[in-house]
């Protein structure tokens, strides 16, 4: 199989990183973040989510963060909606771009989002609506897509039904989400196989978490099926509320390594990137969960590589 010449890269650090984070960070520190993951290349970047802020109190300033970003020509800053009322938010904060998302499991629907699939499907139908009326561009997730935390193995055609029912109400773009880190190259492939016989490769993206060490098998994997699109998350933040155990997304410096090194274009500068992961990194206190990030800080240090 050939592999793409280009491929998109969608940032999801300060949303499904730092709403897993204890501590909250502030506002500000969130613009800081965005805005260097901006100036490094990253034209999809997600800035937060409009969901309920007592379940999720990590993401309750995305206003701020909306009104405090630098937006660059060129650059989406996609917001999670999961309701009307997060998408009448949304565009009051002036989003110009939002995602809803569902799961290809019920009890992980159930516990996310307090609602069947079905109905989180009918809740979407008003927000598309209302993107369609202020042509905001919706991007869908579907989680669960290799496992669940309360169900075990989730069947593909499960998956695929769910993104189709995405794509069908005026998704552009699904993402698929291994929400727990479980998934392996051959099922990740069997899955994207599955889905892409319902939706065009070029409307998918993955989104793996890392639990496992298996993410970057994965996206290797599903590069060759033909995916284009990958959501990552800088200095390797991240995880889910409501999937206990679940570890970070694949660090973004870590994809975009390997994608280099594959000769695969993405416009984004791996110094800048880096810098930008301990930058939050940092800010937070640990080291970034990055092999990449790592490796640049110590060459940097013995003086054996550029910064
Ligand atoms: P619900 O309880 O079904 O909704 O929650 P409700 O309408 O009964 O409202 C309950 C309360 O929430 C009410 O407040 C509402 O006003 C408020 P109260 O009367 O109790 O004071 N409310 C809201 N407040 C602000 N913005 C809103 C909103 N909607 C209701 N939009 C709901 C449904 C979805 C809102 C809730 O369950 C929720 O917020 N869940 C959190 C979901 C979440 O953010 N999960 C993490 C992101 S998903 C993820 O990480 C996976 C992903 O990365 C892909 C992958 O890895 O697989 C995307
Ligand atoms: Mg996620």
């Amino acid at each position: 199989m050939t592999l793409p010449q280009k491929v998109k890269l969608v940032e999801v650090g300060a949303r499904d990183g730092l709403q897993n984070e204890t501590q909250i960070v502030p506002a500000d520190i969130k613009v800081s973040l965005i805005d260097r993951l901006a100036a490094a290349g990253v034209t999809a970047i997600e800035a937060g989510a409009f969901v309920d802020p007592k379940r999720v109190p990590q993401m309750a300033d995305t206003a701020e963060v909306l009104a405090g970003l630098s937006r660059r020509p060129g650059v989406r800053y996609p917001v999670l909606v999961p309701n009307e009322r997060g998408m009448a938010r949304a565009l009051a904060a002036g989003a110009e771009e939002v995602a809803v998302f569902a799961a290809a499991s019920e009890s992980f629907s159930r516990h996310n989002i307090n609602c069947s699939i079905d109905e989180s499907l009918g809740r979407f139908a008003p927000v598309m609506e209302t993107a369609a009326a202020n042509a905001v561009p919706v991007r869908g997730y579907v989680s669960c897509v290799l496992g669940c935390p309360y169900e075990g193995e989730i069947a593909p055609e499960r998956v695929a039904e769910v993104a189709e029912r995405l794509v069908d109400i005026g998704c552009y773009e699904v993402s698929l989400g291994d929400t727990i880190g479980v998934g392996t190259p051959g099922k990740a492939r069997a899955m994207v196989e599955a889905v892409a016989a319902q939706v065009p490769l070029a409307q998918l993206s993955v989104h793996f978490h890392d639990t496992y060490g298996q993410a970057l098998a994965n996206i290797h994997a599903c590069l060759e099926f033909g995916i284009a699109t990958v959501d990552s998350s800088v200095a390797g933040l991240g995880g889910c509320p409501y999937a206990p155990g679940a570890t970070g997304n694949v660090a973004s410096e870590d994809v975009l390594y390997l994608l280099d090194g594959l000769g695969i274009e993405t416009g984004v500068d791996l110094a800048k990137l880096a810098a930008a992961g301990r930058f939050i990194s940092q800010h937070l206190g640990r080291p970034p969960a990055s092999k990449v990030a790592l490796a640049l800080a110590s060459a940097v240090k013995s003086g054996s590589g550029s910064d």
